[in-house]
């Protein structure tokens, strides 16, 4: 009776949702355990975007576990990712890709308990296995009258058998699912909509009124809050990140931080053991995390590193930290590193020309040391090179700082009457990082993309030359001899307009 009720209801009423509509274990299997901590609404695009990714045990199988965690970011709970992978492996090495249909066997691989090995059971096998959610203990409890406290384990084992008791013949999985979608829109918590419901006239708990009293909970231990203190430790346009080896949060990356307490005392030190030589910049802000069994309450700060120098972790930059998994709960910093990171070109004006001048003296020595006598390149100091650009200003040109990490990193010089890039140089420090890109993405769309934009660069510059090969500019010829013994000339190079 509850079955076929439960059943034809479902069949009106169930939820549309990605994972339905098949029989095949493996996404079966992914989104269960995709489900256990996550809601039906988030897992979808995530659900669909790793199977695109992982489309067959094997290829998760054969998966690096920092690609699998990288498709996991943002779901939380990545040991779920962790033990899906080991599992894969398990289901390849073990079971040639065939998954078992067993409940036990199942229940036997990493990350698969009772709930998880009787959802799969059920709904790719259709075995009569109850998958005893949240939703199933609610519906069950309040059918059948179970007034006594959920977390024990003689309740489980009582409801358990109730719903072997009410468990169709066929459809197993269909009916596991029914009474989750009965969980999750009629039979929710707290007052539910017993008008709605297809077992309303079967129901203990709507005979004696009292479905919003079920089930019974003990109140759960309330989450220690800790005080934390985080860092963004930037070295030029890099930024320092290490990989958790604690069990929260294993393998994934995060920033330097320190449980002991929230002062820039406490990351001071926590620095030191890391063997990073830095210096505060100043506070960012703060945020909140709260994980089931801790909250961390998180004060961020900035800090500068002399050198890229760290005992662990690595510097990386704002497209290799993009690249790294990161758990939300270092989402503010995570913001935060990427406000610093992320390149801005800044009209140069007088209270930015001594770091611009600055910058630019130390890049261009740096790009002319082999071709140039000594004399000649001390010549080229900050003031000579703050005359250069005020000479630019003075003719029209457009001049930028570009900034980084709150520093000025670089020069980028613009004429927009010749449709010229003049002059691009990034400090040492904060090259390889993905200014210089950044910077030719601006210059092509500040200047004229309908006309021809010209660019002049040392030839013997492999980095600039790949810049600006793969921004479409190509050579057109050798003008200055720079050093014709050593066959070092400048070259001119165009992009070619587009057509209007
Ligand atoms: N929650 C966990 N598994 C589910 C499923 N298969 N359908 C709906 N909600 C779920």
């Amino acid at each position: 009776m509850i079955a076929s009720l439960l059943l034809s209801w479902y069949d009106r009423c169930g939820r549309t949702l990605p994972f339905r509509g098949t029989k095949d274990p493996y996404p079966i299997w992914i989104s269960e355990i995709m489900l256990q901590q996550t809601r039906t609404e988030t897992v979808g695009d995530y659900y669909l975007r790793f199977l695109s990714r992982f489309p067959d045990v094997f290829s998760l199988a054969e998966a690096d576990e920092q690609d699998v965690l990288k498709m996991w970011e943002g779901l939380g709970y990545y040991s779920r990712a962790r033990n899906l992978h080991k599992a894969a492996k398990i289901i390849a090495a073990e079971y040639n890709g065939v998954f078992p249909a067993d409940e036990e066997k199942l229940r036997s691989l990493p990350g698969v308990g009772d709930y998880t090995a009787a959802a799969v059971a059920s709904i790719a096998f259709d075995l009569p296995c109850p998958a005893m959610d949240g939703n199933l203990t609610r519906v069950l409890s309040r059918l059948h009258g179970v007034r006594e406290d959920v977390g024990m384990p003689s309740v489980r084992r009582q409801l358990l058998s109730l719903a072997r008791e009410d468990m169709p013949s066929r459809r197993c999985g269909d009916f596991n699912q029914a009474l989750m979608d009965l969980g999750a829109t009629v039979c929710t918590p707290g007052t539910p909509d017993c008008d709605a419901c297809p077992l309303r006239t079967l129901c203990q708990a709507y005979a004696a009124g009292d479905q919003d009293m079920l089930p019974v909970k003990a109140a759960a231990k309330p989450p220690r809050e800790v005080r934390a203190a985080v860092a963004v430790v930037t070295c030029g346009a890099k930024i320092l990140l290490l990989q958790r080896k604690e069990a929260l949060l294993r393998g994934l990356w995060i920033f330097p931080m320190t449980e002991e307490g929230d002062t820039p005392a406490h990351m001071e030190k926590r620095l030191q053991q890391l063997g990073v030589k830095a210096r505060l910049v100043c506070p960012l802000g703060e945020a909140k995390h709260i994980f089931t069994h801790r909250i961390w309450q998180m004060k961020i700060y900035h800090f500068r590193a002399e050198k890229m120098e760290s005992r662990e972790g690595r510097w990386a930059s704002l497209a290799e930290m993009q690249a790294l998994p990161l758990p939300t709960a270092v989402k503010a910093a995570r913001d935060f590193a990427q406000g610093l990171l992320t390149p801005r070109m800044l009209s140069l004006t007088p209270d930015r020309m001594a770091g611009a001048a600055a910058a630019y003296a130390v890049s261009w020595r740096q790009s002319h040391e082999k071709h140039c006598s000594q004399a000649f390149l001390r010549e080229h100091d900050e003031r000579h090179m703050e005359m250069i650009l005020r000479g630019h200003l003075s003719v029209g040109k457009k001049v930028y700082a570009i900034e980084a990490c709150g520093e000025t990193a670089g020069i980028l010089v613009l004429d927009p009457v010749e449709n010229e890039l003049v002059s691009l140089y990034i400090h040492p420090l904060f090259q390889h990082s993905g200014l210089g890109r950044a910077a030719v993405a601006f210059a092509v769309s500040a200047l004229n993309a309908a006309r021809d934009m010209r660019v002049t660069l040392l030839c013997d510059n492999e980095a600039a030359r790949q810049l600006y090969t793969a921004n479409g500019f190509t050579h057109v010829q050798a003008t200055r001899a720079l050093n014709p013994a050593r066959g070092v000339y400048e070259e001119d190079r165009v992009r070619k307009g587009e057509e209007a």
